[in-house]
């Protein structure tokens, strides 16, 4: 029984319980009634379960434990989730959907008695780890089975078959489950009664055959790895309600050219991500019932297929991540158009299409992100009273932000990230906004006083503007902010103390390249959730804020290119996530002593000092702590991201000059493992433990004074794709055993006092004189001074050669939050909010249908790339 039903069902319980008790009978039979008590004492009730869940159309369901009334002295057919035969008694239907079960399902359960059981629903509780029993092929009489995202793993039992008076089969999950060769068909072919059939994200890895119940209404098979040809036969149901095949690239789907039987029938339609063949029909004109349409990712190419503009009933219209091109047509046929997504195609001209004199009362979210849409935002619309997504990112759109965008009362998310928009940004009137994301344009102007009283904002992204001002501490006042991105605009005034106080929900901070100044006055408070802190760029001064040491989960930590003027915050190393570690460019001085403790740092994978004041040794024992640089990854050929639960470096793009080249928007890969030291005054030997870290991608001593010896360990760095150890004072010769770094790009040993022959292969005939320039006892190739021949003759020129003082090539980054896709990182970033905050309050204001959105982009996110 659905979930919803279960409403009715406690209605009917409660009259129910008005008849006098007297006229009650004792229905329930004493066995069966034991069989449930056993049921429940099976599973323990998970308090922190969360209190809502939702079935696969994304209603919300209130999640609660239906079991916990059970007791001996009611009889079981009153029991919440219990519905018996009101003749024989008998139980036969059992709804415990959302009912914070958890514990492992075992096959001699006692449910298993409940023979009669006609209803059976098990979603949503937490089952993880158990197998679906052949038992349940036992319930002969069974018409609804749901056994739907309860964490069931392993193969679906070829018993459900045996359920030939199935009418609602249910059995999707995002874990492991999986069906068996062959008995998608068996399936399909014995259960002639089925009206619904799910098996949303169960691996069938199978073709589907065309002998299935010509009673189906609703087939929902999305990112099952089907494959072969979608039989025609299903376009052809006449009962056909929901068909959604989602998320299986290998299914090639040709949609008949003749009109469908289910086409008066047929309300949605999710084919994102398969293989379409051929154009869009005609027959498409005919699907009137139709309302909604999912058709992303599916090479579509040419311009919005017009079979499609006679859908009049459209509601939901996605045709995203395709190759659609040409200007956007008028839209006057679509009345009920509440949801148009056309992101991530080629589509071009302007948005003179919203200024059309008709209204848009119905429409809550409009998506042409990723286009080359040109030109100005129209002034003159109106009507769109309901808009609550708008996603215009990275297009050419210019001009300035028109005032009804402002004025929009019900706005949610607006992204318009990455165009050319100048102008000031004015006040908001919707106060429900959770996302604004204005970046990468030429905004100017301070940050508007309404954005800083918002109930739900999360994100607020502004960065690479000209925006200007101080910040007000009254930002502090935004409790549910997750991500607050200033940087890179022309910021100014002291940090406000009070957003190290933003513990509730802050995750990151990046108020990078501004002109911030004063001491770092912020106290980090205890339990606070910063993973990125990035205040690169700015005119700090002072120290290193001792409070930072209370932010448990800081990932990324970027002061660079500021005026700090400390020691070097050894204490930093007790941060147990630091992976990226910039102090770059400041007045940090002294040498870095040694702490005795071997588990400082042992997660950091980017380390960066350049630029500072440091002497004395190198610090050999941070350097010997780095774990994380003494593996080298496996997959690290291929740009596999930092990845993390929070999914916040997904969007931290960075521009990291390695190999000396500029690499604008790099990614920080997994595999990027980077030792800056250089421009200090450390001195003393280079340690060979370097030689451990052999995970090492970039290494630059350049400019201190180091002495001594190239370590022969370094010949295990054997990922290292840059050296650089120019402008010291090292001597001896060049290890031959370098020749064996075959990553090796980038290498500058100029201007020390090495000696001797270059070593020969492969990568060391690729360098150039400027690698070795400065080291006048230095022969071999290139150089010409020969090895192994005596009275070499140089040529004055040679020995005068100037090395042009490039600056070294090596790491030169800032860090700038960036969000990916729009609207992608920042529904994961909610979605998982939703799972480790157990939806707070604010979350259940967002509107279920921009839930739907995020959960369908992070199902593509995850699957597609
Ligand atoms: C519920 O959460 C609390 C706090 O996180 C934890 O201490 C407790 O063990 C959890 N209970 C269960 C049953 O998981
Ligand atoms: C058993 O359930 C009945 C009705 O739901 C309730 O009135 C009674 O208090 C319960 N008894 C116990 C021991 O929980
Ligand atoms: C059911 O089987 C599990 C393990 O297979 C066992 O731990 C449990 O005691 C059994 N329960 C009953 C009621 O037999
Ligand atoms: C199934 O239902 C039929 C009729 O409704 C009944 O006669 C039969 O006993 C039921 N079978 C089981 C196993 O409950
Ligand atoms: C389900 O239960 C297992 C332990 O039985 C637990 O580890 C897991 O976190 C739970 N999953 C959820 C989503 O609560
Ligand atoms: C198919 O259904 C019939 C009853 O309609 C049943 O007897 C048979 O065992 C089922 N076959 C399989 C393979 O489940
Ligand atoms: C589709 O719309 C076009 C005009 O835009 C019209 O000529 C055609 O008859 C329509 N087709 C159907 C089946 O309604
Ligand atoms: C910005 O938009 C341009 C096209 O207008 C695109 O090539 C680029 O990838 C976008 N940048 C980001 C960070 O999204
Ligand atoms: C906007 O861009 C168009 C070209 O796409 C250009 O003709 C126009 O001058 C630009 N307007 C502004 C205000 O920059
Ligand atoms: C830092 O805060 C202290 C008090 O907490 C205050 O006295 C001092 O002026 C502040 N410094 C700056 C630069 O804001
Ligand atoms: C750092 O601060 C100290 C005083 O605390 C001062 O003597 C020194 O000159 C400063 N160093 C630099 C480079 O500004």
């Amino acid at each position: 029984m659905g979930c919803v039903k279960l409403i009715f069902f406690m209605l009917y319980v409660f009259l129910f319980q008005l008849v006098p008790s007297s006229s009650l009978l004792h229905l329930c039979p004493e066995d069966q009634a034991l069989a449930l008590l056993q049921f429940k004492n099976m599973f323990t009730v998970n308090p922190n379960a969360s209190d809502y869940c939702y079935d696969y159309t994304g209603v919300e369901i209130q999640s609660y434990p239906r079991t916990l009334s059970w007791n001996k002295s009611a009889d079981c057919c009153s029991w919440d989730g219990v519905d018996c035969d009101e003749t024989t008694g008998q139980v036969i239907a059992l709804d415990l959907c959302c009912s914070k079960l958890r514990g492992k399902f075992h096959t001699n359960s006692s449910l298993f008695q409940l023979s009669n059981l006609k209803r059976l629903d098990l979603s949503n509780n937490n089952f993880t780890g158990s197998l679906i029993s052949p038992k349940f092929g036992e319930f002969s009489n069974l018409t609804h089975l749901v056994l739907s995202d309860s964490s069931f793993t392993g193969l679906i039992p070829f018993e459900i078959s045996h359920l030939s008076k199935l009418h609602v089969l249910r059995i999707s999950d995002l874990n492991e489950l999986s069906l068996g060769p062959h008995n998608f068909e068996l399936l399909l072919k014995n259960l002639t009664q089925l009206r619904e059939l799910n098996l949303d994200s169960v691996n069938i890895s199978s073709t589907i055959p065309s002998n299935f119940s010509s009673h189906l209404t609703n087939l929902w098979l999305p990112y099952t790895e089907l494959r072969g040809v979608l039989p025609e036969r299903v376009f052809h149901l006449s009962d056909l309600e929901f068909l959604h095949l989602s998320g299986n690239p290998q299914l090639t789907v040709r949609f008949p050219t003749t009109k469908w039987n289910s086409s008066a029938s047929l309300m949605k339609l999710y084919v994102d991500s398969v293989n379409i063949a051929d154009r869009i029909p005609e027959s498409f004109s005919h699907l009137t019932s139709l309302h909604e349409l999912d058709m992303g990712y599916t090479n579509l190419s040419g311009p919005i297929p017009k079979p499609l503009w006679n859908l009049t009933n459209i509601e939901s219209l996605f045709l995203d991540d395709n190759h659609l091109e040409g200007p956007i047509p008028q839209l006057p046929r679509f009345e009920k158009l509440n949801d148009l997504s056309l992101g991530y195609n080629n589509l071009d001209g302007g948005l003179e299409f919203l200024s059309s004199n008709r209204s848009w009362t119905e429409l809550e979210i409009l998506d042409f992100s990723s286009n080359y849409l040109t030109g100005p935002i129209p002034s003159n619309v109106s009507g769109l009273r309901n808009l609550q997504l708008l996603h215009l990112s990275s297009n050419h759109l210019n001009g300035t932000i028109p005032s009804w965008i402002f004025s929009l009362p019900s706005l949610v998310v607006l992204d318009l990230s990455n165009n050319t928009f100048s102008g000031k940004i004015q006040e908001f009137k919707s106060k429900t906004l959770i996302t604004v994301t204005l970046k990468q344009n030429k905004l100017k102007g301070p940050i508007p006083n309404s954005l800083l009283n918002q109930q739900s904002l999360s994100f607020l992204l502004l960065s690479h503007n000209n925006i200007s001002g101080h910040i007000s501490s009254s930002i502090c006042n935004l409790k549910t902010l997750i991500s607050l991105d200033l940087g890179s605009n022309n910021l100014e005034g002291t940090i406000p103390q009070c957003v190290g106080e933003m513990k509730e929900n802050l995750w990151s901070l990046d108020l990078s390249n501004n002109s911030f100044s004063g001491t770092i006055n912020t106290t980090f408070s205890v339990g606070n959730f910063l993973r990125v802190i990035s205040l690169h760029g700015n005119k700090l001064t002072g120290k290193v804020p001792r409070s930072l040491i209370n932010c448990k989960y800081l990932t990324l930590l970027d002061l660079g290119n500021n005026m700090l003027n400390d020691t070097f915050p050894n204490w930093l190393g007790y941060l147990p996530d630091l992976k990226i570690l910039s102090l770059r460019s400041n007045k940090l001085h002294g040498p870095i002593k040694s702490s005795g403790n071997t588990n400082l740092f042992t997660r950091l994978q980017i380390l960066d000092l350049s630029s500072n004041g440091f002497s004395g040794n190198l610090p050999e024992s941070i350097l010997g702590n780095l774990q994380a640089m003494k593996k080298i990854n496996e997959s690290t050929r291929f740009p596999e991201y930092i990845s993390d639960p929070y999914d916040i470096f997904y969007n931290y793009l960075t521009t990291i000059t390695t190999k000396g080249q500029d690499y604008d928007s790099v990614r920080i890969f997994t595999s990027n493992m980077i030792i800056n030291l250089s421009k200090n005054r450390f001195e003393g030997h280079i340690p060979s433990i370097i030689g451990d870290l052999v995970g090492l991608r970039t290494l630059n001593l350049s400019h201190n004074a180091l002495e001594g010896h190239i370590p022969a360990s370094f010949q295990n760095l054997s990922v290292l794709e840059s050296l650089d150890l120019s402008s010291n004072k090292i001597s001896g010769e060049i290890p031959q055993q370098l020749a064996s770094l075959t990553f090796l790009e980038v290498l500058n040993l100029s201007h020390n006092h090495l000696v001797g022959c270059i070593p020969k292969g492969k990568q060391f005939d690729s360098f150039g004189n400027t690698s070795y320039q400065g080291n006048d006892g230095l022969r071999g190739f290139p150089l010409s001074k020969l090895c192994g021949v005596d009275d070499q003759v140089t040529t004055p020129a040679e020995l005068d050669q100037e090395e042009e003082e490039e600056d070294s090539p090596m790491i030169s980054w800032q860090g700038v939050l960036v969000g990916y896709g729009c609207g992608l990182v920042i529904g994961l970033s909610v979605i998982y909010i939703m799972w480790s905050t157990q939806y707070p309050a604010w979350f259940s204001r967002m509107d279920l249908k921009l839930e739907r959105i995020i959960t369908k982009r992070m199902k593509k996110h995850k699957k597609r790339y």
